[in-house]
């Protein structure tokens, strides 16, 4: 039987550092009541496209797994924030590292497009379509930011890991997954200014306004999750406390809180990053992963749940076995460009563009959009 290890890991993310009081000089907002909603403190915004946050990050996992990049035959990009439709992302990244005897492809089920991407290049190692795979989570939301709805700004970062998947015969990596969709939620959650039937009606691309209902959000996500993960451990007969580590999708501590003791994980158990980084979308798992390793939390053979919700609403809890080695093989010294503005500059600027591209549209509030 083949399996598919997580053999090397890397993060990449963006210095420039975004606080609660930063949000608060142009919204109506303070760090108490962000904190006490959600945990969050800061997070990150980028001064770099996200593929060169992936070609970063993807060196880095390469080096862990002491790969050269010719070796992979596969890159799964899982985001919702891709730089270009066409050409596909995934192709920028091959092309940047030189994975010349790669196929590419992007994958996008918002918040969960890292884990349903991990879901992809497993299934295809375990089938024997391909033997090595470099699996990225990477998000760049600043620039879609609806940064004047205080319901959202707060909330969200940006950021990038990746992690290579090897073919092995050792039952290793994914071994099981619980996958869904709670799709007559997907109302509660759409960006509107990403997309054709957007720019079909004259809205600049990119210039979005949110939808988001936070409260339905915030339960149907502890359910699906709760539910998802019940599900896996029983498909791979394990109980809560067969589990060494659970590095869930970080989109407000009160939910992580939530989902981990209704499923019967004690919080110690806990991979947080929330209060550093908020929620990085499909950046999020494996930054999060990246940085259990660094700090020792995973250990050799360790049981790792990874439970995860995103716009649709998709769901997901994996579990994956940890095979012998927590230490990476080699280091790269891939590093992104010095950034010269900070985070805040960078979000005025971005606040600047979208007052401009509504006054040459002449919008007058958001495109309605169908029930859909
Ligand atoms: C968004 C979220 C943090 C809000 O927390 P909450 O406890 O549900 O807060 P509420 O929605 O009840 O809002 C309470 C009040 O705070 C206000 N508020 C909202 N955002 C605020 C902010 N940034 N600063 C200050 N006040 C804010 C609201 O307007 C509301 O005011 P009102 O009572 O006068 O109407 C929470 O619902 C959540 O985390 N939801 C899911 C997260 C998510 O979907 N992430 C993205 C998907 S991956």
């Amino acid at each position: 039987m083949t399996y598919a290890a997580i053999t090397g890991w890397g993060k990449c993310m963006p210095p420039a550092v975004l606080t609660n009081a930063d949000l608060s000089t142009f919204l109506d907002t303070s760090d108490e009541w962000i904190v006490s909603r959600t945990g969050m403190k800061e997070r990150r915004v980028s001064h770099v496209s996200a593929t060169e946050m992936a070609v970063v990050a993807a060196k880095r996992a390469l080096a862990c797994a002491g790969l050269d990049a010719k070796e992979l035959d596969l890159i799964v990009y899982g985001s919702c924030s891709n730089d270009e439709q066409v050409p596909n992302t995934a192709s920028g990244v091959q092309s940047a590292i030189g994975a010349t005897k790669a196929a590419s492809m992007d994958l996008n089920t918002a918040c969960t497009s890292f884990l349903y991407s991990l879901t992809a290049a497993t299934a295809m190692i375990r089938t024997g379509v391909v033997r090595t795979a470099l699996v990225i989570g990477v998000e760049i939301i600043s620039p879609f930011m609806d940064w004047d709805n205080r319901n959202v700004a707060v909330l969200f970062g940006d950021g990038c890991a990746a992690v290579v998947v090897q073919a092995t015969d050792k039952r290793e990596g994914v071994i099981g997954e619980q996958l869904g969709c709670l799709a007559d939620a997907r109302r509660t959650l759409r960006v509107r200014g990403m997309g054709t039937l957007y720019t079909n009606r004259g809205v600049t691309s990119g210039d979005t306004e949110w939808d988001f209902d936070g409260q339905e959000i915030f339960k149907r996500a502890v359910q699906g999750m709760v539910q998802a993960s019940q599900a896996v451990m029983k498909k791979c007969g394990v109980t809560p406390d067969d589990i060494d580590l659970v590095v869930p999708h970080q989109a407000n501590l009160r939910i992580i809180d939530a989902v981990v003791s209704r499923s019967g994980v004690p919080m110690e158990k806990v991979m947080l990053t929330v209060e550093r980084y908020g929620n990085m979308s499909a950046a999020t798992v494996p930054v999060a992963l990246a940085e259990a390793l660094e700090e020792g939390r995973i250990k050799p053979g360790a049981l790792v749940l990874l439970p995860a919700f995103g716009a649709g609403l998709t769901v997901c809890a994996h579990l994956v076995r940890w095979g012998d080695r927590v230490t990476p093989l080699g280091a790269s010294d891939a590093a992104l460009p010095p950034v010269k503005k900070t985070a805040l500059e960078m979000v005025q600027d971005i606040r600047a563009r979208k007052v401009k591209a509504h006054s040459h549209a002449g919008l007058h509030g958001p495109v309605f959009i169908e029930e859909m």
